[in-house]
């Protein structure tokens, strides 16, 4: 576990971290990507640790892939690339830079190790996990194909490198549909989001799918009956929810989609009310892009995505610790699977 105090003092040593409302002031172009969400006080504390980190990326030859679910300062702050799962793993494949420092999960840091494996891929904070990646290990894997013999294997990239590695192929929220519908076979395995298992099976009715017992412990507490309460008080809302929420929550939305096309969908209709169904930094992070829009309702923190922070994305910077390594067997093989996912959806998207 990373020892706050000692970093604090060793960073506080080496860059000028108080809060300095006059660099805020000279940074408010920054600031006014996030203004109705960054109150002024806090951006004179956030401001201090943006402008060290974006010169120290310049001198470590380093990028910043964040997750729309990073907190403001982090995703207008420092960021170079911003996107969803399948959006970060495209630009992982292209990125030039030494290092990449990932804004994000444990498992999203693997897949950049896997597609670019001579980078240095940062992860600011190890214990920055995900319970659908905890869920299930390659030996889970194992089981369902003992269980259904012969049908292809489909992981979320929400999975470790060893379960990547064992399975036929990848998906994200964003094309899990379109992969399913395009393999061949009646029968596909899903692992391990059960959820989005069922919110594919639903699509594609014309394919058997089985899941694997896993759920995001985000998306999953949200229920149908909190949708239809803030319907009832709030006439015309528009509800959109992530398809890791389960299926009787995703029936009662307008929309669903993965992070990037939720975004997607607010910047093309433009509601005059929305409540996105999932973690809270999505509609803060989209809020200045969309002035006129009126983002409602209850929303859920994601543990692990809000253990990333600038003070750890500065400390591992510094110190270039927390590089990510996955065995070049197994990464070998999660590649497979990952590149089979970027190169289908990408065939499909053409
Ligand atoms: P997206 O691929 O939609 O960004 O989702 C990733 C994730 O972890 C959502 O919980
Ligand atoms: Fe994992 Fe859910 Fe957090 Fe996404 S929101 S990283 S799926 S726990």
């Amino acid at each position: 576990m990373l020892d706050l105090t000692t970093i604090r003092s060793e960073l506080g040593s080496h860059y000028d971290l108080e809060p300095s409302l006059e660099l805020a002031e000279r940074m408010a172009d920054i600031h006014a990507r996030m203004g109705r969400v960054m109150p002024w006080p806090d951006w004179a504390i956030h401001a201090p640790y943006v402008a060290a980190i974006n010169k120290l990326k310049k001198e470590r030859n380093a990028v910043v892939l964040a997750h729309n679910y990073m907190t403001p300062q982090i995703y207008h702050g420092i960021s170079d690339v911003v996107g969803d799962s399948l959006a970060l793993a495209i630009a992982a494949t292209k990125v030039e830079a030494e290092v990449i420092v990932q804004c994000g999960v444990h498992f999203m840091a693997e897949t950049s190790k896997i597609l670019n494996p001579r980078k240095t891929v940062l992860m600011p904070d190890m214990e920055a996990g995900c319970s659908l990646a905890e869920s299930i290990t390659a030996e889970g894997i194992a089981e369902m194909r003992a269980r259904y013999p012969g049908a292809p294997v489909v992981s979320y990239v929400n999975t470790t490198a060893e379960v990547k590695a064992a399975s036929d192929i990848c998906c994200t929220s964003a094309n899990a549909a379109q992969i399913v519908a395009a393999l061949e076979g009646d029968t596909i395995i899903m692992t391990p989001d059960k959820w989005l298992a069922q919110n594919v099976a639903n699509k594609v009715p014309q394919k058997r799918i089985v899941w694997w017992d896993g759920a995001c412990i985000v998306h999953e507490q949200f229920t149908a009956q909190d949708l239809r309460d803030f319907r009832d008080w709030n006439p015309g809302l528009k509800i959109i929810a992530h398809p890791e929420c389960p299926p009787d929550v995703v029936a009662e939305a307008d929309y669903a989609g993965s992070t990037a096309n939720i975004q997607g969908w607010v910047e093309t209709e433009r509601p005059r009310q929305v409540m996105l169904v999932t973690e809270c930094s999505m509609a803060s992070n989209i809020s200045d892009a969309n002035p006129e829009v009126e983002f409602l309702g209850p929303c859920n923190m994601c543990p692990y995505m809000q253990k990333i922070t600038l003070e750890k994305v500065l400390w591992s910077l510094h110190t270039m610790t927390g590089a990510v390594e996955v065995d070049p067997q197994v990464a070998d093989r999660a590649r497979l699977a990952v590149q089979r996912m970027i190169d289908l959806s990408q065939r499909l998207a053409a």
